[in-house]
C-alpha cells in the first residue's frame, strides 16, 4: 500500500540530529519499517500546488501523514481526487488542515497523536507570556545592538505577579499553562470553555470559568489561545472582540494563527489596544515574508513575540510523536483498536467534541 507523508525540510540540521524525526530527511523513523512490509512509502515537503508530490501522491495513498508544523492542507477538492485514501494521521495535535467534513463524509478517519506534545506548547506558551509581560526580547535586542538605556525597557516591563491571566480553551494544554502559572502568584486564573475543567485539573489550578467572551477578555491582562480552530473559533479574535479587551493587555496564540485576524491584530498592537502578541502559529504556513506579524510592533517599539511554528516540534516532543504515529499505523494494519483519544474523525462520524461540540 501506498504511504504518503508530507514532512517540513531539515537539510543540514536533519542530517547532524537523527533526533529530528518529523523531517524529510528522518522521516518519522518509519522507513525501515513501512519498506520491510512491502510499503511504499513516499516522503515529501512539496505540498502547494496541482504539480506538488503531495497533491500527485494523494491521487492513489491510502495513508497520508501530515504535520501541523508544515501542514500539508487536505481540502475537500483532493479528498475527491483521493480515491484510496482511508486514514490521515496528524504527527502531532491539531488536525484543522484537513477539512474535516469531507473526511466524514468519505469515510476517512482522522487521528492525532493526542497529547504527544502538550507539554511542549503550555511551556511555550509561559514563556512567551513572560516574555511579553517582561518585555524581554526587545530588552535582548537592545544588547545585541550595543546599546544600554534600562528606561527605555523598563517603561514596558511588568511583573506577572497580581495579573489576571486567561485561557480561551481549557483542555490539555489551556490547562497545563494555567497549572504551570499557578506558583505565579497571579491575581487570578481564568478560562473560557464549552466543557469545565475535569475536577482534580479544577482542583490544581482553581482557575475561575467565564461563560461570556466578552466579558472573559474585559477581564483578563494576559489572553492565551488553546482551543482548535474550527468554524467556531475561525477569526474569534477580531475587531470587535478586541475592542472588549483590557487597553494594554497581552495575547499568546499557540493554538492557531487563523484563530485570530491578522490585520485586526497589526492593528491593535501599533494603536497601543493590546501591548504584545506571541505565538508561533500563522494563518498559513510556512508564513510569507511580508506578513504583518513578522515586523509589528507596539507603540514602544516592541511587543512582538512570534516564532516560526515549533512550540511543538522540540527533539521531546518529535520523539513522542514519532512513536505514535508508528504507533496509530500498525493499529490500522493490524486491525488493533485505536486509543480513542486520538480519534478525531472516526468512520463516517466525528469522535470528539473539541472541533465545535459536535
Ligand atoms: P484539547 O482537545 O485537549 O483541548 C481543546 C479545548 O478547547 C477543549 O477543552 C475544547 O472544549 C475547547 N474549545 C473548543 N472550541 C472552543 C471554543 N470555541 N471556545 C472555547 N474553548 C473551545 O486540545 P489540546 O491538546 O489542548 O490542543 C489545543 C490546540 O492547540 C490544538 O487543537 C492545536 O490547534 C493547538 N496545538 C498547537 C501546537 C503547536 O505546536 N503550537 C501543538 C499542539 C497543539
Amino acid at each position: 500500500m501506498k504511504v504518503l507523508a508530507v514532512l517540513y525540510n531539515g537539510f543540514k540540521a536533519a542530517k547532524q540530529e537523527p533526533r529530528l524525526l518529523g523531517t524529510v530527511e528522518n522521516k518519522l523513523g518509519l522507513s525501515e519499517w513501512l519498506s520491510s512490509q512491502g510499503h511504499e512509502f513516499i516522503v515529501t515537503s512539496d505540498k502547494e500546488g496541482p504539480n506538488s508530490d503531495f497533491q500527485k501522491h494523494i491521487k492513489d495513498a491510502e495513508i497520508l501523514v501530515t504535520t501541523p508544523f508544515h501542514p500539508g492542507y487536505l481540502t475537500r477538492e483532493l479528498i475527491s481526487q483521493a480515491k484510496n485514501l482511508k486514514l490521515c494521521v496528524t504527527a502531532g495535535v491539531g488536525s484543522d488542515h484537513i477539512d474535516l467534513d469531507a473526511a466524514v463524509e468519505r469515510n476517512i478517519q482522522v487521528l492525532e497523536v493526542t497529547g504527544s506534545n502538550v507539554t511542549s506548547v503550555a511551556e511555550h506558551a509561559v514563556m512567551a507570556i513572560l516574555s511579553l509581560v517582561r518585555n524581554y526580547i526587545p530588552a535582548h535586542e537592545m544588547i545585541e545592538r550595543g546599546d544600554w538605556q534600562v528606561a527605555d525597557i523598563a517603561r514596558g516591563a511588568f511583573d506577572l505577579e497580581g495579573k489576571v491571566v486567561g485561557s480561551i480553551g481549557a483542555g490539555r494544554i489551556g490547562s497545563r499553562i494555567l497549572q504551570r502559572l499557578v506558583p505565579f502568584d497571579c491575581k487570578e486564573l481564568l478560562y473560557y470553555d464549552y466543557a469545565a475543567m475535569p475536577a482534580a485539573v479544577q482542583a490544581s489550578v482553581n482557575a475561575r470559568r467565564v461563560k461570556d467572551i466578552k466579558d472573559f477578555v474585559s477581564q483578563c491582562d494576559v489572553v492565551t489561545v488553546n482551543a482548535p480552530l474550527h468554524q467556531g473559533t475561525k477569526g474569534l479574535i477580531n475587531d470587535e472582540l478586541i475592542s472588549h479587551f483590557k487597553p494594554g493587555s497581552w495575547i499568546v496564540n499557540t493554538a492557531r494563527g487563523a484563530i485570530a485576524d491578522r490585520e485586526a491584530i497589526a492593528r491593535a498592537l501599533k494603536s497601543g489596544k493590546i501591548a504584545g502578541y506571541a505565538g508561533d502559529v500563522w494563518d498559513v504556513q510556512p508564513a510569507p515574508k511580508e506578513h504583518p506579524w513578522r515586523t509589528m510592533k507596539n507603540t514602544l517599539g516592541g511587543g512582538n513575540g512570534m516564532t516560526p511554528h515549533y512550540s511543538g516540534t522540540t527533539l521531546d516532543a518529535q520523539a513522542r510523536y514519532a512513536a505514535g504515529t508508528r504507533n496509530i499505523i500498525e493499529n490500522y494494519f493490524t486491525g488493533k483498536p485505536q486509543n480513542p483519544a486520538d480519534v478525531i474523525v472516526g468512520l463516517g462520524k466525528y469522535e470528539t467534541k473539541a472541533y465545535g461540540q459536535r
